[in-house]
């Protein structure tokens, strides 16, 4: 898995049947080199050397899945899901586009892989995200229910999973790819490390409230975002830590605006990926939810991995003739299938 973060590439292992049964395995993150960083965000629109930078980003996957399997040899792999690196997501016009070429991690890695989760339910008139909601669930069988579990990427989503076990999925507005970039532009740091900046800065309240005027937050779910879509809200007059601190209580308004669609409120927030590091976000988020806000290692999830680990259950659902989306998780008219399967080479 490679996030809208630009982080690095995500590596875990699960083993599964695509339904309840779920054992997760071990996991690995391998950041990005700089250079790669600066030559993926530079394709990211779909403009720009995109067949260079996928080749590229194809082979870093193969290396990273090496990398792994040298870190555990015992493990034997029946197939890879390869998500590959969003750098347009446009499910208006039916498109959305990750990069990651399937055929060549195949050949690489000699192993079965599927890719291209999503083209199929965007092309139904589905949203195409967020992708992860079947698994939350699958993992969330036992606990007490209503639940939330929100996952804060470049792009934050949360799924809502009820007591009877149905769910409604969405974006629910930026995660930290505006806090990310903010920081990078003006420091020689790519992210605001435990919330440093933002916690010693002052929110703006009126950049909070015009954020919350955006017409997205009353839009019914499920609706899903690219990750710039609120670039037009980052409050280019502020000083470097009140920049973070509004751009920080951006992120937790816009999950407390989420909450307003879910069906009935939630006993837990259980708060994967990598804004779950940031303090100042999470206490943002206590403040303004109404209900307990705690990583999924208190469940005893893999708030890092819970991604990458969702892509391989996924890859399995998709062999075994799944559907990966449901109406209520990215608003396509029935349950579909979905990811391509691509087998190793004899
Ligand atoms: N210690 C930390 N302090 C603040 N933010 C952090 C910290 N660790 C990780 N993050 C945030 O998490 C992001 C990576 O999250 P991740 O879940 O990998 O996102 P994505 O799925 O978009 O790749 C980083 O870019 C950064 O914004
Ligand atoms: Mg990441």
């Amino acid at each position: 898995m490679s996030g809208t973060s630009l982080d690095g590439i995500d590596v875990a292992m699960i083993e599964t049947d695509g339904g309840e049964r779920v054992f997760p395995g071990p996991a690995l993150t391998i950041p990005y080199q700089e250079e790669f960083r600066e030559r993926l965000r530079s394709v990211l629109g779909g403009v720009g050397p995109v067949a260079e930078v996928e080749y590229e980003l194809t082979r870093l996957h193969a290396a990273a899945v090496g990398r792994f399997l040298q870190h555990h040899p015992a493990t034997a792999v029946d197939i890879v899901g390869f998500h590959g690196h969003t750098i347009r997501h446009r499910p208006a016009e039916r498109r959305t586009w990750q990069l990651g070429d399937g055929g060549l991690l195949a050949c690489l890695l000699g192993l079965d892989v599927v890719a291209d989760f999503r083209s199929a339910d965007v092309a139904a008139g589905g949203e195409g995200a967020p992708l992860a909601p079947l698994f939350h669930a699958a993992l969330a069988a036992a606990l007490p229910k209503p639940l939330a579990v929100l996952n804060i990427g470049g792009v934050a989503n949360v799924t809502w999973i009820g007591e009877a076990s149905e769910i409604l999925a969405f974006d629910t507005g930026p995660g930290n790819a505006l806090i990310d970039d903010w920081v990078r532009q003006r420091t020689a740091a790519a992210v605001d490390i435990d919330g440093a900046l933002a916690r010693v800065g002052r929110a703006s309240a009126p950049h909070v409230a015009r954020f919350l005027a955006s017409p997205f937050f009353d839009r019914p779910p499920p609706k899903s975002l690219d990750r710039d879509d609120f670039r037009p809200f980052v409050p280019e007059s502020l000083s470097l830590e009140d920049g973070a601190a509004t751009l920080t209580e951006m992120t937790a308004a816009g999950v407390a605006a989420a909450a307003r669609h879910f069906p009935a409120p939630v006993r837990d927030w259980l708060v994967c990926g990598g804004g779950r590091h940031n303090p100042a976000l999470m206490a943002a988020l206590g403040r303004r939810l109404g209900a307990p806000v705690r990583p999924v290692e208190t469940v005893g999830w893999n708030g890092d991995a819970l991604e990458a680990q969702a892509f391989a259950y996924l890859a399995v659902r998709s062999v075994c003739d799944l559907p990966l989306t449901l109406p209520s998780t990215t608003g396509v008219p029935r349950p579909m299938r979905g990811g391509r399967r691509f087998k190793r080479s004899a």
